[in-house]
């Protein structure tokens, strides 16, 4: 019973996932090193490309908060701060400024924190 379930979650929530990336790479004009596919992320071909189109320009090598690499990065995900800061969640500014990151992104930065931060 349970067991036969399962795959049915599996199709709806990488429905879920499909449409809700197709909208938004529809939306973003410009083209996108970065792809809306969760299904893979790592910090190398997702996370990186994502960081350095939307947040290094503020947080460059020489930024009170810098993000140029992944040790920087996973330091400020492990003090809760990319979460907190994308997600505008309690005390943080929002990251960017300029506005929220697609919930596609911030789908793919959310996975990657829950799979424990893959190179
Ligand atoms: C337009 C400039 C700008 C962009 C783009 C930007 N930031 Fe920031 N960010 C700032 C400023 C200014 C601060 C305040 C701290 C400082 O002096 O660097 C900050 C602070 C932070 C902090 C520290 C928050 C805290 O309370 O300790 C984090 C984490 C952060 N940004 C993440 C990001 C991420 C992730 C992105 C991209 C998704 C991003 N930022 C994009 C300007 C920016």
């Amino acid at each position: 019973m349970t067991k036969s379930r399962i795959p049915v979650f599996l199709l709806m929530g990488s429905m879920i996932v499909f449409s809700a990336c197709y909208y938004d790479n529809k939306k973003e004009m410009y083209g996108s090193s970065v792809t809306c596919d969760t299904s893979n992320v790592n910090y190398t071909s997702v996370i990186k490309p994502l960081i350095d189109q939307n947040c290094i320009g503020c947080h460059g090598s020489s930024a009170t908060v810098s993000l140029q690499t992944y040790d920087l990065v996973k330091a400020q995900t492990l003090a809760g701060k990319i979460e907190g800061t994308m997600n505008e969640s309690g005390t943080y500014s929002l990251m960017p400024p300029g506005g929220k990151l697609s919930s596609c992104k911030l789908g793919q930065v959310n996975k990657w924190i829950r799979n424990g931060m893959p190179l």
